[in-house]
């Protein structure tokens, strides 16, 4: 004879708002995001991305300007990537060893105006090339390793010096983190952090961003010789556990919704600070399907994002940023 009644109800605790909130296992606060920023030349400069609507680039003064805004919502820290003009981009991406580039410039400013708030800065050629690959390019097009993370580190100096918080290496090549952490140190950049992109993948959710940054014409071939395979999950442990050994302070899963199950077996297998990247074709495909009528903006950003939260993560990278966290506010 079965039970006449359920000897347990999972309901019971789901039939009001305030039992909802006692026993979430779960929070999602401003705290936990970082907001993206794309910087253009000039000043008073807003230009839209149309692969990306609703994201813009801003000239520097608009970046000050979404500092301040990051802060007032409680976001913690601000990535920024910049759209190098045309004719400063060149085979060796020189310019990213330019003290006075767009980056550093955005750095300085942001780091004046707004010291409450981190800034993160990725590390990687792409923004500065004429190919628009994230390394150095040897005779047949392949991304040279060694010579590259040689140009990264004078890269992550650069930034460091000009106040950065976090380096973010998102090149993918081997033994950056070390040679970064070490070229750090020697410099008295002790508690300059390193975010490393460990786990980053060949995607196909890019696209966007590379309008964003002026690469995506540009990009020669794709990146699959750098970046990773997305068949692969056991080679993300071992790329996590070499930027680990090398210094990096925390990791980053890159893309972000697809590799829920690598940020959790990350977060599993190392009990370090995780971090997502919600990419750029993440956030058109949400805008897409808010635009088409087939979802509603709020609720579906909520919960990708509580989401990234659940699987491990300690914050999540997202264009979303300032939306979320005005929602959060709320
Ligand atoms: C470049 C870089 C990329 C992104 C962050 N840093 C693109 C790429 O690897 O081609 C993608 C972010 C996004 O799509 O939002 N090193």
């Amino acid at each position: 004879m079965t039970a006449q009644y359920p000897a347990l109800r999972l309901r019971r605790t789901r039939a009001s708002d305030w039992s909802r909130r006692l026993y979430a296992e779960t929070v999602l606060t401003p705290a936990d995001l970082i907001w993206p920023l794309f910087i253009a030349e000039g000043s008073g400069v807003e230009e839209p991305i149309a692969s990306l609507p609703g994201v813009s680039r801003w000239s520097v003064d608009g970046i000050v300007a979404r500092g301040r805004e990051a802060r007032d919502l409680g976001i913690p820290c601000i990535a920024l990537f910049p759209n190098t003009p045309g004719h400063l981009r060149s085979e060796m991406g020189e310019e990213a060893l330019n003290p006075d580039n767009l980056m550093c410039r955005a750095v300085r400013a942001l780091k004046d105006a707004v010291p409450e708030i981190g800034v993160l800065t990725d590390v990687a050629l792409d923004p500065y090339t004429s190919h628009g690959h994230d390394g150095l390019l040897d005779a047949a097009g392949y991304v040279l390793n060694d010579a590259t993370s040689d140009a990264l580190v004078g890269q992550a100096l650069n930034q460091a010096a000009a106040g950065s918080d976090i380096i973010a290496p998102s090149d993918m090549m081997d033994g950056r983190i070390g040679a970064i952490r070490e070229a750090l140190e020697g410099d008295s950049h002790h508690n300059v952090q390193i975010m490393s992109y460990a786990a980053k993948y060949a995607s196909a959710f890019y696209g966007p961003f590379r309008d964003a940054v002026g690469s995506r014409g540009l990009l020669k071939g794709d990146k699959k010789t750098y970046q990773m395979d997305s068949a692969n999950a056991e080679e993300a442990l071992r790329e996590v556990a070499l930027d680990l050994a090398e210094g990096a302070d925390s990791v980053m899963v890159k893309p972000g919704l697809p590799y829920l199950d690598i940020v959790a077996r990350v977060k599993a297998a190392f009990e370090v600070p995780v971090f997502a990247y919600q990419v750029s074709g993440e956030y058109a495909m949400i805008e897409a399907a808010v635009a088409a009528g087939a979802a509603e903006r709020d609720p579906m950003v909520l919960e990708t994002l509580m989401a990234f939260k659940r699987a491990g993560c300690s914050g999540v990278l997202t264009y979303h940023a300032a939306h979320a966290a005005r929602l959060l506010n709320a």
